[in-house]
């Protein structure tokens, strides 16, 4: 059946058929906390970049579907050489991923010999081979201070790389990419949200600029920004909308406020639930990576796990 076909069905009958293929495949559907809500409710199990990485190592399951932005689907199979990594839409890209090219990398760091890489996630499986170790925004800190060495070339996030930058010791030296999602937020957003709101707390995700996160009550990946959740009645949001679309879906007595109604990630929202079960039943899109390349990057992917608590 064409992806077009798959459309015309309603969205009972869709999740009836994923669920169906998903016992036939042995298959499981990890999702992105940034991902649509009709995808959030087919996934078995939703998580930020570090959840997502480590449920890929914990699963039995032959065959994993990743409703993410390529570095997560990238990510899965890196650390899962022998299983299907599937992604639904392989238009589906990060921009702040594609800032930080290997090529270029490779020669930077030539100019510092005495520095570790570390690496966000959200790169290439490229730019993780020739990196030291990962990390994510929930761990970014504590790996930076970890890693044996006192000068950390840190890509491709300028603003995370601030953020480390004032919790850690280490010299760290930044790239200069950003997410336009969480770059577009301004300290004024924050001032204007606590008009709105008053009295409730805010929290923003590290890749904001750091007036942002100076105006902040607190810091967190998305997973962390869950948990903080389940502990306040009312919270403000600054990070991409899709995510407090799941806090007021799972907490519907309380009340979650976007920092801004236009922090949309477009490329997250390009993978809909016609795609996951097509996806599945065709076999579409198969993440390949050159094994040579795989098995470097999982070296960094793996430290990171390794390091983080
Ligand atoms: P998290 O790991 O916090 O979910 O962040 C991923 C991401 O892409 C943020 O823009
Ligand atoms: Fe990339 Fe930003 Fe989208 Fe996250 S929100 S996937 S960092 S563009």
């Amino acid at each position: 059946m064409e992806l077009e076909e798959y459309a015309k069905l309603s969205t009972d009958d869709l999740a009836a058929r994923l669920e169906e293929l998903k016992r036939e495949k042995n298959a499981v559907v990890l999702g992105h906390n940034y991902q649509v809500t009709e995808v959030q409710m087919v996934a078995d199990h939703l998580g930020d970049s570090l959840r997502l990485a480590q449920l890929a190592t914990e699963t039995d399951a032959a065959v994993i579907v990743l409703c993410g932005v390529d570095f997560m689907a990238e990510s899965a199979k890196i650390l899962n050489p022998g299983k299907t990594v599937l992604h639904p839409n392989d238009r589906a890209t990060c921009p702040m991923a594609a800032m930080v090219p290997a090529r270029d990398l490779q020669a930077f760091r030539a100019d510092y010999p005495d520095a570790a890489v570390v690496s966000y996630v959200n790169t290439s499986a490229e730019v993780k081979a020739v990196s030291d170790v990962c990390c994510t925004s929930s761990n970014a800190v504590e790996i930076v201070r970890k890693v044996d060495a006192d000068e950390i070339i840190f890509v491709p996030d300028k603003n995370l790389a601030a953020y480390v930058a004032s919790k850690t010791e280490k010299k760290v030296i930044p790239w200069d990419g950003y997410c336009y999602v969480h770059d577009g937020f301004v300290a004024e957003d924050v001032g204007l949200a606590r008009g709105e709101h008053p009295g409730v707390p805010v929290v923003v995700h590290p890749e904001s600029p750091p007036g942002v996160i100076d105006a902040a009550d607190f810091v967190a990946s998305t997973g962390g920004m869950m948990k903080l959740a389940a502990e306040h009645e009312e919270l403000i949001v600054g990070t991409e909308v899709g995510l407090v679309d799941r806090m007021n879906r799972e907490y519907p007595d309380r009340r979650f406020y976007p920092l801004s109604a236009f922090a949309v990630c477009r490329t997250m929202k390009m993978i809909d639930l016609p795609q996951v079960v097509w996806s599945l039943e065709s076999g579409n899109h198969v993440v390949e990576i050159p094994e040579e390349i795989r098995a470097r990057a999982e070296g960094a992917l793996a430290r990171m796990l390794e390091l983080s608590v």
